[in-house]
């Protein structure tokens, strides 16, 4: 019952590490409100929700999109009067491109979903957590945000726009009563994004979408892929009262890659 009375707005939240956030959030004694696009897989969520004794509701949006955040944040107060904690997920990864190839819209695009996102759903979320002197904002930022993987120039410019944007926040913050911080996961291969992203990276290479994958878990110390649970595990920790002494930092869960 580490978040009994919070309430938790968790956006990319209809699949993937958002979907485990709010599982674990919801079974934590959170209200989480979801967004993402997909109203079915929202819908799926909510009900798997409630039917685990939990609280859950939602609303669709394109976080790309200034008024759409507005309207999640609206929504999520009308239905449960307040958010405590924000977390955001929400992304895609984007093409898989050299820098002089990569499409401006493509990158306006990732950069929107990510980073912009982050900004503009803390804009409308500080207000209150600094009226109530208490919230918390955890923004999941990405290894790529610390290492230099080929062909993904916007998506680790808004990882790691992610990453200074927590720290901004923090230091304002911090006096106020709200801790803001971030997540750097390593390969959560079980996602969409991920998969998506395998045979992407796959095709490039001119390797098959195993020998790709292999080859990178090799890499990181536990020679293994991080699950959409161990993510959220180090999500609560992060928005709940065990981590009372941190903020404006980034925790990585990647199995031993990245090291500062
Ligand atoms: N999987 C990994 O290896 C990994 C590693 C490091 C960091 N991450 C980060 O973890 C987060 C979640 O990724 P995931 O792997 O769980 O991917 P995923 O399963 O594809 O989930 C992505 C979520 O974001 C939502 N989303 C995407 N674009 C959106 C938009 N414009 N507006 C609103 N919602 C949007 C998706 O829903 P709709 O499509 O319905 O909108 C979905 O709910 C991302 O920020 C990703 O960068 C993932």
């Amino acid at each position: 019952m580490q978040l009994r009375n919070q309430v938790a707005l968790v956006t990319g939240s209809g699949r993937g590490i958002g979907r485990a956030i709010a599982h674990l959030f919801a079974k934590e004694s959170a209200s989480v409100f979801l967004a993402a696009r997909t109203e079915k897989e929202l819908a799926a969520v909510s009900k798997e929700i409630a039917a685990e004794g939990g609280k859950a509701e939602y609303a669709t949006a394109d976080l790309t999109q200034e008024a759409a955040c507005a309207h999640v944040v609206a929504t999520a107060r009308e239905k449960f009067g307040r958010i405590d904690i924000l977390v955001n997920n929400a992304g895609h990864y984007g093409p898989v491109a050299p820098v002089e190839e990569y499409p401006l819209a493509e990158f306006d695009r990732v950069i929107g979903v990510h980073l912009r996102a982050a900004f503009l759903l803390s804009k409308l979320v500080l207000p209150e957590m600094y009226a109530h002197g208490s919230g918390a904002i955890l923004n999941i930022s990405s290894l790529s945000a610390k290492a230099a993987f080929c062909w993904s120039s916007a998506y680790a410019a808004a990882k790691a726009g992610m990453l200074g944007l927590t720290r901004v926040t923090a230091a304002e913050a911090a006096r106020k009563g709200v801790r803001v911080n971030a997540i750097c996961p390593g390969p959560v291969t079980e996602t969409r994004m991920s998969k998506e992203l395998g045979a992407d990276l796959a095709k490039r290479l001119g390797v098959s979408p195993e020998d790709q994958l292999a080859g990178f878990l090799s890499t990181l110390l536990q020679g293994r892929a991080q699950t959409a649970d161990e993510i959220a595990r180090a999500a609560l920790f992060l928005c709940s009262k065990q981590s009372s002494a941190i903020t404006g930092q980034s925790i990585n869960v990647d199995g031993g890659a990245a090291f500062y």
